[in-house]
């Protein structure tokens, strides 16, 4: 278990360098010996975990591991570790939650970890009496599938529901849904199983031929939902508020702007699911799937005027794992475990929900007053200056040890190999 001690306040943590951040942020979370030593490496992970990850590995494939300052979320603080190659993001996310924060911060709350697991059957000869028959053996069919996960069920989880739908009475098509807790684990590989447990039980009772036995990436009965408020002083006037709350009309008007507004959404969810192990494929397939579910594409979060101020919402279904094998697969996912210090599923489910809320926000602000163009270019003077500030420093402060590199110690591409003297 780790430590709940955090500061997620590191203000201008943007103008040290990759190594001081490192410290400060293993200062400011906490965090362990072994975590402080990936950052001190530089982070990565060696082509021997790539090698037991994937098949085919020839070499690893790196990202930027950046930290989001500023997260209060249900007034615990957060830092969060987040994975992603688009510049803004990190700074976004990161500069609303301080606006969020001096307002109160986010609050977030998440269902169970209800996952579903599906069996498909096909050529049933009596569709329409199916459903009947099989609700009728439910709890022999709950055990059966409990018993194909025991340790699941040790643990207090296991098979809670389920439901039966004729897709094609023609065809006699049928899918039971079964609604498995899974706990803090996101749970594919366990509704899997049980999908292949119940199936030639369904089958017993209702005839035809099995098909799919799978989980469903779009898990209904697990949404999490949070909110926050940000006042007009924070967020910078009346008319910027305004000008945020129009931008989520017409996201709720128009599908064309509601996948781009999801789209910056899913920045922040996306990048801290990525550093966090997640399967970010499959938590982008049931988001998406869920705007969609009432026929007409919906923008995963809305932003309302309130008295001197703005609340923003979101509510979507989100299937992320807390334990289980993709959490420890590599220094990188447990660093940023550590940094997160999130307890159960739940917990996490609703900090990646209050980062894409974050993320939405920092755009529907910069859309809605400058423009998003000036505050990427802002971003990239202010790093650059940095960088140039570092070096100024770094040359004032240390004895002249290096000589220029003579023209054969250039490497292709005119990157100076290290010469020491
Ligand atoms: C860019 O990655 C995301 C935005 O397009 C989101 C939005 O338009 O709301 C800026």
């Amino acid at each position: 278990m780790t430590t709940r001690r955090v500061n997620a306040r590191i203000p201008g943590l943007f103008k040290h360098s990759v190594e001081e951040r490192g410290r400060l942020v293993a200062e400011s979370a906490s965090l362990s010996d072994r975590a402080r030593a990936f950052f001190a490496r530089g982070g990565g992970i060696d082509v021997s975990s790539a090698d037991s990850m994937s098949e085919n590995v020839v070499a690893t494939f790196g990202l930027p591991f950046s930290v989001a300052t500023n997260f209060i979320v249900n007034q615990r603080d957060y830092l969060v570790p987040m994975a992603v190659e688009e510049p803004s993001v990190v700074a976004a996310a990161s500069n609303a939650a301080r606006m969020v924060r001096e307002s109160g911060g986010f609050f977030a709350e998440c269902d169970a970890s209800i996952m579903t697991a599906q069996v498909q059957l096909d050529d049933v000869p009596d569709a329409r009496s199916a459903s009947a028959l099989i609700e009728a053996r439910r709890q022999e069919l709950f055990s059966v599938g409990d018993r194909s996960i025991p340790k699941m069920v040790d643990r207090g989880f296991g098979c809670r529901d389920l439901a039966v739908r004729v897709l094609s009475e023609e065809h006699g098509v049928l899918v039971v849904d079964l609604f498995v807790d899974v706990g803090d684990a996101m749970g594919a590989n366990c509704v899997d199983t049980v999908a292949e447990a119940v199936a030639p039980i369904v089958q017993s009772i209702v005839g035809g031929r099995i098909g799919l036995r799978i989980l469903s990436n779009l898990p209904l009965r697990r949404r999490v939902r949070a909110v926050c408020r940000v006042d007009d002083s924070a967020i910078g006037g009346p008319e910027v508020a305004d000008g945020i709350a129009r931008a989520s009309r017409f996201a709720e008007l128009d599908v064309f702007r509601a996948v781009t507004h999801n789209k910056g959404f899913m920045n922040g969810v996306d990048a801290a699911a990525v550093a966090l192990g997640q399967d970010w494929r499959s938590i982008e397939a049931g988001a998406h799937a869920f705007c969609a579910i009432d026929g007409r594409y919906k923008p995963l979060s809305t932003w309302k005027r309130v008295e001197h101020g703005l609340e923003g919402r979101c509510d979507f279904p989100l299937a992320v794992g807390s334990v289980g094998g993709s959490t420890t697969a590599n220094d990188a996912v447990r660093t940023a475990f550590e940094l997160v210090k999130v307890e159960s599923a739940r917990e996490l489910a609703g900090v990646l929900a209050c980062v894409g809320l974050a993320s939405n926000l920092a755009a529907l602000r910069a859309l809605a007053s400058e423009g998003i163009q000036k505050g990427h270019m802002k971003l990239h003077h202010r790093k650059v200056e940095a960088a140039a500030q570092r070096s100024r420093e770094e040359v004032r402060s240390e004895p002249p040890r290096a000589r220029a590199p003579q023209p054969e110690e250039l490497t292709s591409n005119g990157a100076a190999r290290t010469v020491t003297q």
